[in-house]
């Protein structure tokens, strides 16, 4: 059966880029930075992006163009009777669980949208505004039934298909998303006292760096990106053989980068702006920055314009979780894709119940001293992905013949030959070795 494909190269890279840019650059990249030395946090964390992650995206770009098919049977077909298509494997479990407790956070935003909507969201002290977070996620009902919504309008778009459901979404979320962070960075740039937060954010101070914020930073390299579970792959299975790898892989480096830029000149300049710390933790976005808006004129317009966006970039990156699975569950059977999406999408509802009850009626239960949800984000990120990433910065040089390596990458030019060098060696050599140092951290292997 023939494979949907992109209708244009441009939907390619606004999918693309809507799975790269997601919770990770928005949610999690503030806060990580904000505790972890600001300036000097962004700089690591470009420096890994363009040094690891850059090679890996590409790396998986080639495997699923090459391949033309999900990504279970993309590995199969480099490596026939083999195991190397666990890799795939691996992928789609790893996305099955992490779009369990990611809806959970993409209900939150639909929670916070609903209050902000309704006026709830006015007039309270900074601590109001913290119990109120921990009130409003407590809630059993109104949680799950947003983190459904938020599913639903997953299970929706991913049915309708790749260039109907996929591409189309894309191709209206993501240019929207930049609008209205363009719109809130001018409002946050322009606060009176916004050049303290720009200073955080911009020059680095390198005293600030401990080794942990360095790794984390690597971790939060390969995250942003989709990295080590095959969501690339699938994606670029859709891809032409006329599409520009390099250019693509670039084009979403930049396109992500910027967005970590955004969304940090959204937030610390009002955060320093206010009086505010910036080293709040996970809490940053949904417990700070309410009372960050709330003391700016309009501010709830502001804030709904956040969370909008924030909607944006969390749904289109759940569109590659799902989409995953069901290419690999229908292999291209088209006629099967509405149900498969259905079914896997409402069953990915379900076992995110007890990650979002984790914060309220399932608060105490505790396994490795980590609340479900805890559990899970810390298998996803620090376990299954930094696997998966390794195993195909392994796979790539090892089961794919340097020539059809070349075929995919180089663009008939002497610099073509010096730049697939270039990501050759780095995508052999010094990004599987990064990982396993940054493995062997996370598992505690490297403590004293
Ligand atoms: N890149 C997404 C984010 O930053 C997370 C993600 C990881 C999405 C893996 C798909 C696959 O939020």
């Amino acid at each position: 059966m023939s494979q949907e494909q992109w209708k244009s190269k441009i939907g390619f890279i606004f999918a693309a880029a809507g799975s790269a840019i997601g919770l990770g650059a928005i949610w999690k990249f503030p806060y990580i930075a904000g505790t972890g030395g600001g300036g000097a946090f962004f700089l690591i964390f470009l420096f890994f992006t363009v040094l690891l992650g850059a090679p890996l995206l590409l790396g998986e770009f080639v495997v699923g163009r090459r391949a033309q098919s999900d990504a279970v049977t993309a590995y199969k077909k480099f490596a026939p009777n083999s195991s190397w298509s666990l890799i795939g494997k691996l992928g789609i479990v790893t996305c099955f669980i992490l779009l369990s407790f990611y809806s959970v956070v993409g209900g939150w935003i639909i929670i916070y949208l609903f209050e902000a909507i309704r006026g709830g969201l006015n007039g309270l002290s900074q601590d109001q505004y913290g119990a109120l977070f921990g009130e409003l996620i407590a809630k059993p009902w109104s949680t799950l039934l947003a983190q459904l919504v938020f599913m639903l309008m997953a299970i929706v778009v991913v049915a309708k298909g790749v260039q109907k459901g996929i591409e189309k979404a894309s191709k209206i979320m993501i240019p929207a998303l930049f609008i209205l962070f363009l719109i809130l960075v001018i409002r946050s740039v322009t606060l009176d006292q916004s050049i303290e937060g720009i200073e955080f954010l911009l020059v680095p101070d390198f005293t600030k760096l401990t080794s942990e914020s360095i790794l984390l930073a690597l971790g939060q390299a390969f995250f942003t990106l989709s990295l080590g579970v095959s969501v690339m792959v699938t994606y670029a299975s859709y891809l032409p053989k006329t599409q520009n790898l390099p250019f693509s892989a670039i084009s979403i480096i930049v396109i992500n980068i910027l967005v970590a830029l955004l969304a940090g000149l959204a937030i610390f300049p009002g955060v320093f702006s206010f009086g505010m710390e910036p080293d709040a933790g996970p809490v940053l976005i949904f417990a700070v920055l309410p009372a960050v808006f709330s003391q700016m004129q309009f501010g709830v317009i502001f804030f709904i314009n956040f969370l909008l966006l924030f909607l944006f970039a969390a749904l289109t990156s759940a569109f590659s979780m799902l989409e995953i699975f069901v290419a690999a569950t229908t292999k291209h059977d088209k006629t099967k894709r509405k149900k498969r999406a259905w079914t896997l999408g409402l069953l990915i509802f379900v076992l995110g119940i007890p990650s979002c009850l984790s914060y309220g009626v399932l608060s105490d239960v505790l396994v490795f001293d980590k609340t479900i949800f805890d559990l899970f984000d810390f298998t996803v990120s620090n376990v299954l992905m930094p696997l998966g990433a390794l195993l195909i910065s392994i796979f790539v040089p090892l089961k794919i013949s340097k020539s059809a390596l070349y075929e995919e990458i180089s663009l008939g030019s002497k610099s073509g030959k010096m730049f697939f060098n270039v990501w050759y060696y780095l995508l052999k050599y010094v990004t599987p070795i990064a990982i396993v140092i940054v493995f062997l951290d996370v598992l505690g292997f490297l403590d004293k």
